[in-house]
């Protein structure tokens, strides 16, 4: 890299950093009102979306109701979901659905000319209610969404594009676009817009270990929070208890439905061990599944425990998990034979900014859809399969004011173009991985799936000492992709373990053997940050 970066400034109504299934299905429903960019830091498809399995939540048979998906909703989020978004968000649902059968979304259905969709299982629900493409879903959604999208003469994708920081007024609290690194030419942008959205999912990359793919590293709540929007009960990160165990299989999760569909969790003696934790076996929340894996783990000292549906016939697994099944295979695993290796890994975060119900933060113009909203659904713990749904109805309903807001004429106040002081180029890259390691190390072991006050203590004094170390690098050196992202993984850990520190008492997804019991009185409420 030259030691100076290029820079140069664009103009749009609608920004939209983030190319999953929240930020594509805006994008959708605005680019007939202006111009909109859609920024994406790899290539178009790589989001948590694409990776998607189980399926999307909703009420679809005359057996299920929005009572039911609603009470299976709250039950799930242990006292702190908001039950008015809850009803709206529920209710919202099958028009979410045939959106996305108008967009060409194919999902399976009981036989090929059947007018029915397949609904499958999952944890925590109490009817079958979750649409899937076999265990493909995500990467159908994904795909058509893109496909769509790249048929708008309004929209315009810049891909391998990093924002790096959101452009705001120092005196108002508005938000006029953002600062982007683009990766390949080493530049950055001044991409000014009316309406900024952050769509940039989750942050399961602060984990050593996790489903999430290498997008994941919390970027939009990092530059939220750094503006100064307020962020939202982000001790809740969600462990799911699947993922397939094996040295090679990096991020590789086995979708909840396969509980759904009779699988049975077991110890390497074959006991099955679920009964002992809740009645709804292997279907209990994820909450209570992940605890129960890593308590058994413990016990045992084993790395992992097994997931068996070799029960079922073979011909029916390999129909309806075929990508699972091929993905076990690829590891000598053959899962209509065997039960497959699984262990818990980081997976959804229930927090992040802070939202009202048309996806609006605490920054005027700038909007937050998806994973990486806290809009009050998910409480202490996410339902499974509510995410994809979120997304959407977020998407639509933030669509909805924007369309509003972008009609009304506005001038774009003077904006200074990056200034990269006295950066150079760094010749100590050693220091961005080393670091990188040791936050995702400190964040499993000290704030995982049980958590206690001298582990959150000790991950504050080494968070602390870590974040000074990457702002003195931050400022001397030439940004760089990873160097953004470890200054917004640092962030993003800080913010989770001020969060624990905050709640004293055990709920949903935050267990501390200090409060091991849920106390309503004091801590029936969301846990709020600002800077
Ligand atoms: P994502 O799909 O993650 O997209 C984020 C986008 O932002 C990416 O394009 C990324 O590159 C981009 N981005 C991030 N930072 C920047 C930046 N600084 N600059 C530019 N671009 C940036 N949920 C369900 O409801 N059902 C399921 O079956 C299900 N299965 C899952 C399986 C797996 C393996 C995983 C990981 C998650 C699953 N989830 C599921 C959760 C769900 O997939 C996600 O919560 C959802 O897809 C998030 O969508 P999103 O659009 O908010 O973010
Ligand atoms: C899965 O398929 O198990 C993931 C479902 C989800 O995260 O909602």
């Amino acid at each position: 890299m030259s030691k100076k970066l290029i820079h140069k400034q664009v103009q749009f109504d609608f920004l939209v950093i983030g190319s999953g299934v929240a930020g594509l299905s805006f994008a959708l429903k605005v680019a007939p009102y202006g111009k909109v960019a859609i920024i994406t830091k790899k290539q178009a498809t790589e989001s948590s979306t694409f990776y998607a399995q189980g399926g999307i939540a909703a009420v679809l048979s005359s057996e299920d109701s929005f009572q039911m998906h609603i009470k299976d909703t709250l039950i799930a989020g242990d006292g702190l979901c908001h039950p008015d978004v809850v009803a709206m968000v529920v209710k919202s649902a099958p028009a979410r659905i045939r959106e996305l059968l108008t967009y060409g979304v194919k999902f399976t259905r009981w036989d090929k000319d059947a007018e029915h969709l397949d609904l499958t299982r999952e944890g925590g629900h109490s009817k079958r209610r979750i649409v899937h493409a076999q265990d493909l879903t995500g990467r159908e959604i994904e795909e058509k969404l893109l496909d769509r999208v790249k048929r708008e003469k309004n929209i315009s994708i810049f891909e391998d594009h990093i924002a790096i920081n959101l452009i705001k007024n120092s005196n108002v609290h508005t938000c006029w676009g953002a600062y982007v690194l683009d990766v390949k030419r080493k530049a950055v942008i001044t991409f000014l817009s009316k309406i900024t959205v952050l769509a940039t999912g989750g942050a399961g990359k602060v984990y050593l270990l996790t489903s999430n793919p290498d997008t994941a590293t919390g970027d939009g709540v990092a530059m939220a929070y750094r503006a100064g929007a307020k962020v939202a009960n982000m001790e809740f990160m969600q462990f799911h208890p699947t993922c397939l165990y094996h040295p090679q299989a990096k991020s590789f999760l086995v979708s909840e439905s396969v509980r759904g569909e009779g699988g049975i969790l077991r110890l390497k003696d074959g006991t099955a061990f679920m009964k002992k934790y809740h009645p709804l076996k292997d279907l209990a929340p994820r909450d209570v599944v992940a605890r129960a894996i890593d308590a058994e783990m413990k016990r045992t000292g084993d790395e992992c425990v097994y997931l068996d549906i070799t029960h079922k016939s073979a011909a029916y697994v390999k129909k309806r998990f075929p990508n699972i099944y091929k993905k076990c295979r690829s590891f000598g695993i053959d899962m209509t034979r065997q039960p497959i290796p699984v262990a818990p890994a980081a997976h959804y975060m229930c927090g992040g900014i802070m939202t009202d119900v048309n996806g609006r933060t605490t920054i005027d113009r700038l909007y937050a859809i998806g994973e990486v909203a806290h809009t009050g659904l998910h409480g202490a713990n996410r339902l499974a399969s509510n995410s994809l749904l979120e997304a959407m109805v977020y998407a639509h309903n933030a669509s909805q004011d924007a369309i509003l807001d972008v009609q009304n004429k506005v001038s774009f106040p003077r904006v200074k173009s990056w200034d990269i002081g006295k950066a150079v180029k760094s010749d100590e890259s050693i220091m961005v991985t080393h670091n990188w390691d040791e936050i995702r190390r400190l964040m499993w072991n000290y704030v995982g799936i049980v958590r206690s006050e001298k582990r959150l203590a000790r991950a504050k004094r080494r968070i602390d000492l870590l974040q000074k170390e990457i702002a003195d690098y931050y400022w001397n050196f030439i940004v760089t992709s990873d160097l953004l992202e470890l200054r917004n993984i640092a962030t993003v850990a800080e913010i989770i373990i001020k969060s624990a520190i905050k709640r004293k008492e055990s709920r949903g997804l935050h267990y501390t053997i200090d409060y091991p019991e849920r106390n309503d009185l004091q801590w029936q409420k969301d846990t709020l940050l600002s800077l």
